[in-house]
């Protein structure tokens, strides 16, 4: 069974298109692992069948049995993985997209953190969240600090290839209530309500709250989603907070040039939180 592999080329209308090389696969039970599903019912970008990033559920490519029957053998899925997210490291790393990340690079480096924990990235077979790790890879790469992922969806094969970009799987599921003793920067890219809630209530002291760094939706649109009531029940935290948060927002996807939008960074920031809050 040849690796698959692949390779991003810019088409005649200025478009980069990326392309994956080798063998089709065809539907799978991957459909059914949670973060697969939750791609096709919200449409996040997925790999079709050439390889092309779409927007539209697709199901011929989505990782498990191969053409000819037989599974895709545990390591080439890491392989495969692997060169994914290089393959969009790359692309991040164009001038036009650097640039435009360049004040949410600020932020982070005026924080001068000391460690990322990544907590909601998905499953790395899909392609959305490779984007994900691409981007806080690039983020790591002036600053090397200790990277820590956890997801309660990970499986093997995502664990082994957060290993091979040097980032250490948390053992337990925190339900992201980590305590922070060092400066933090929590990549939290589209993570649920309750986790961002979480990290402000277990922080919830000026100094504790100096030392948090959240990349991840913005927290004041949770405000004007729901009612007063029910935002105060469920995110006391996140609603106290809100006044002393600053957000940098991440660029644009549509700035990587991609014939249709992975949808990664939609709605993400960087955010810091300080002010005199009601702690
Ligand atoms: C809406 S999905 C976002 C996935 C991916 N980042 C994306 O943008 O498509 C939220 C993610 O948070 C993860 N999650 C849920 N509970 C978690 C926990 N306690 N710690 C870390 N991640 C968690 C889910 O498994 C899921 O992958």
């Amino acid at each position: 069974m040849s690796m698959q592999t692949a390779s991003a080329s810019v088409d005649a209308d200025g478009f980069t298109r990326v392309v994956a090389k080798g063998k089709r696969g065809r539907p799978s039970r991957a459909q059914h692992h949670p973060r697969v599903a939750h791609a096709l019912a919200t449409k996040d970008a997925l790999t079709t069948k050439d390889g092309d990033i779409s927007t539209t559920p697709q199901t011929s490519v989505l990782p498990g049995k191969r053409r000819s029957g037989k599974r895709q053998q545990p390591q080439l899925k890491v392989d495969k993985q692997v060169a994914d997210v290089k393959e969009k490291q790359l692309v991040l790393k164009s001038d036009k997209f650097r640039n435009a990340l360049q004040p949410c690079l600020d932020v982070i480096q005026g924080f001068r953190p000391e460690e990322i924990v990544c907590y909601g990235i998905g499953s790395l077979a899909a392609q959305v969240s490779q984007w994900q790790l691409a981007l806080v890879l690039l983020i790591n790469e002036d600053l090397n600090m200790g990277m820590w992922a956890y997801d309660p969806v990970a499986i093997a094969s995502d664990c082994e290839t957060l290993d091979r970009f040097g980032v250490s799987i948390i053992a337990e599921n925190e339900q992201a209530k980590r305590k922070v003793t060092k400066r933090t920067l929590f990549f939290m890219p589209h993570c649920e309500e309750f986790l961002y809630n979480n990290v402000l209530s277990a922080n919830w002291s000026p100094e504790s709250l100096s030392r948090v760094l959240i990349i991840g939706n913005h927290l004041g649109r949770y405000k004007d989603t729901q009612s007063s009531e029910e935002f105060a029940t469920k995110s006391p935290f996140i609603r106290k907070a809100l006044s002393g948060v600053t957000c940098t927002d991440l660029p644009s996807e549509k700035l990587l040039g991609l014939r249709n939008n992975p949808f990664a960074f939609t709605d993400t920031c960087v955010q810091l939180i300080s002010g005199t809050l009601d702690f």
